[in-house]
């Protein structure tokens, strides 16, 4: 996982819930929309930004089964159904990657390379539509975009096969 990226992300979605009431369940959706599940790193960084044990933080991943420990696939592909996103053509570009990866949202492709799913708002609106893949933010995404990283995705675990 991408050091820098994992920690602005975390500061960011620790900035939006500090403080507010349910503000711990809260940051952990925003954790598990951002990566598809919630990393360790990440969790250990969501603990010192909101100043709660981490302790804390494993109890209510492992009291809600919503969370996940673990990725659901090597590539978590995410598409921003959020506002800004849907009206900018979310839609579509979550269509493509159903039928370029062959999976509905929510699955994982059998061999267990990719996930796809839709969330909610990212907090990047201004960069919409965007689509995440793991840690990698891709924004204004179209569909010529976005099927040339996920080739690029398909072809890297091809070279390493
Ligand atoms: S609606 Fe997609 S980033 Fe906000």
């Amino acid at each position: 996982m991408n050091e820098s990226a994992t920690k602005d992300d975390v500061v960011l979605i620790a900035k939006r819930w500090k403080n507010k009431r349910g503000s711990l369940i809260m940051a952990l959706h925003g954790l598990q929309n951002r990566f598809g599940y919630v990393p360790r790193d990440a969790a250990m960084e969501l603990a010192e930004q909101m100043d709660v044990p981490l302790a804390r933080i494993y109890e209510v991943i492992t009291f809600y089964n919503y969370f996940k420990l673990k990725s659901p696939g090597k590539h978590v592909v995410s598409v921003c159904m959020g506002t800004a996103c849907y009206l900018k053509g979310a839609p579509k570009l979550l269509k493509h990657a159903s039928e370029s990866l062959n999976i509905s949202p929510g699955e994982t492709s059998a061999d267990g390379e990719f996930h796809l799913q839709m969330v909610r708002c990212v907090g990047c609106c201004g960069l919409a539509p965007v689509v995440t893949e793991n840690e990698t933010l891709l924004a204004k995404v179209t569909v010529d975009s976005l099927e040339a990283h996920l080739c690029k995705c398909k072809n890297k675990e091809k070279e390493k096969a």
